[in-house]
């Protein structure tokens, strides 16, 4: 893959209108406060690079999910504000994609300065599974600029006009946060120093299944916690009450436990639970063994003695993967177990292991605990895309970058 440091080293971009593709989907309250900046910080650095070295930039994103058509809840004039306070330099908005705010806010970009444009996704071409349509809104994009960069991981595995059929039309090379994304799931899926151990949690098995299934080729180790331990623990007959259970998914886990039995691979169940009556804050909770769940009560996090084991095992790893919560981390009294899980996570990067949080919820569990990002080697800005990378899927939005 072309780079867009290759492209700044060969001074090709001095006075060139560069569309950049980044990933500012920052979630934000009702107000429109943003509550995690994360992304709009990762997508700084090859911003300023490209201003450094005189381009034009125009930077490009989408924000949630709305259905095609603008929807002032989705705007990004918030996030142009608070990219603007972090870059330090003014970020001209326009308040259209591809319309008279684009063309006139591009127009009037002298070399080295910024302009952000409106959501994406406020244009039906932007997600459509219609080579046509797409392909067309990709044409009005790709009139706005000379070059284009790739810098939002957290797309990278849509098939969307800004990720993919803009590639086709521009010359093209990725922004180093996406090389960086790639460099560090490469080296965790190819050649992990070892002992290799992940950690999974989150609500469902089934939004898992190519993971557990990758790792179990891959890694030495997976602690299992979160709604997903639970559908485990059924499979091997125990009662889990009232917890999460994906009953369908019952014979595939036990076919998941056969497998790390034949390969060698240690899968690490909760031994003891914290169980409420209900999910809330204040609802009343206890520890139980994790075999002996009542039926009329709810897992909500790993107990302490889980905890301890689970630290154990990350404090002896060289290479250290983690998505999803093992808790309802959002509910105080049930944020124990994500916290241990973060601290032995920050106790590892400090011995040496290469430490990789996949995004989403995990990366919101440790910034919400009061870790920095370099408290670890690397917090992904992509959930989706960096689970898929793992799975080994083909992600559009690079396979577009090497062709
Ligand atoms: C994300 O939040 O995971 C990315 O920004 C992609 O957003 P999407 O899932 O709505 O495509
Ligand atoms: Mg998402």
């Amino acid at each position: 893959m072309k780079t867009a440091l290759d492209l700044i080293a060969a001074g090709d971009l001095r006075g060139k209108r560069v569309l950049v593709r980044s990933d500012l989907n920052v979630p934000q309250e009702a107000d429109g406060t943003i509550t995690d900046d994360g992304r709009v910080r990762a997508s700084l650095p090859t911003i300023r690079a490209l201003t450094e070295a005189g381009a034009r930039v125009v930077v490009c994103a989408h924000l949630g999910r709305p259905k095609g058509a603008p929807d002032p809840r989705y705007s990004l004039a918030p996030v142009a504000r608070r990219l603007q306070e972090l870059l330090g330099t003014p970020v001209t908005f326009a308040a259209d994609t591809v319309g008279e705010s684009a063309r006139s806010a591009v127009g009037a970009l002298a070399d080295g300065e910024v302009a952000l444009l409106e959501n994406l996704r406020f244009n039906e071409g932007e997600t459509s599974k219609e080579d046509a349509v797409r392909g067309r809104f990709a044409d009005e994009l790709a009139s706005l600029a000379d070059v284009f960069v790739s810098d939002g991981f957290g797309v990278v595995h849509r098939k969307h006009a800004s990720v993919y059929d803009v590639a086709q039309r521009l010359p093209h090379a990725c922004g180093g946060l996406v090389q960086a994304e790639v460099e560090v799931l490469k080296r965790l899926t190819e050649s992990p120093e070892r002992p290799f151990v992940v950690i999974l949690g989150g609500a469902k098995v089934s939004d898992k299944l190519g993971v557990i299934d990758r790792f179990l080729k891959i890694a030495d180790t997976l602690l299992i916690g979160g709604g997903m331990s639970y559908t485990f623990l059924a499979a091997q007959g125990h009662e889990v009450g009232k917890s999460l259970l994906d009953l369908d998914r019952l014979d595939l886990v036990r076919g998941y436990l056969k497998e790390a039995q034949e390969r060698g691979v240690e899968i690490v169940l909760p031994t003891d639970i914290v169980v409420a009556k209900d999910f809330s804050a204040d609802a009343e909770h206890s520890v139980v063994a994790a075999d002996q769940i009542p039926a009329d009560l709810e897992g909500m996090d790993i107990g302490p003695v889980t905890r301890e084991t689970f630290a154990a095992r990350i404090a002896g790893a060289r290479t250290v993967f983690w998505n999803g919560p093992v808790g309802v981390f959002e509910l105080a009294p049930f944020a124990h177990g994500n916290r241990a899980v973060a601290q032995a996570v920050v106790s590892a990067t400090k011995t040496g292991a290469l430490t990789v949080i996949g995004g989403g919820d995990s990366a919101a569990a440790v910034r919400q605990f009061g870790f920095t990002d370099d408290q670890f080697s690397h917090i992904s800005t992509g959930g989706g895309a960096s689970l898929e990378y793992v799975e080994g899927k083909q992600l559009p939005g690079l396979t577009v970058l090497e062709g």
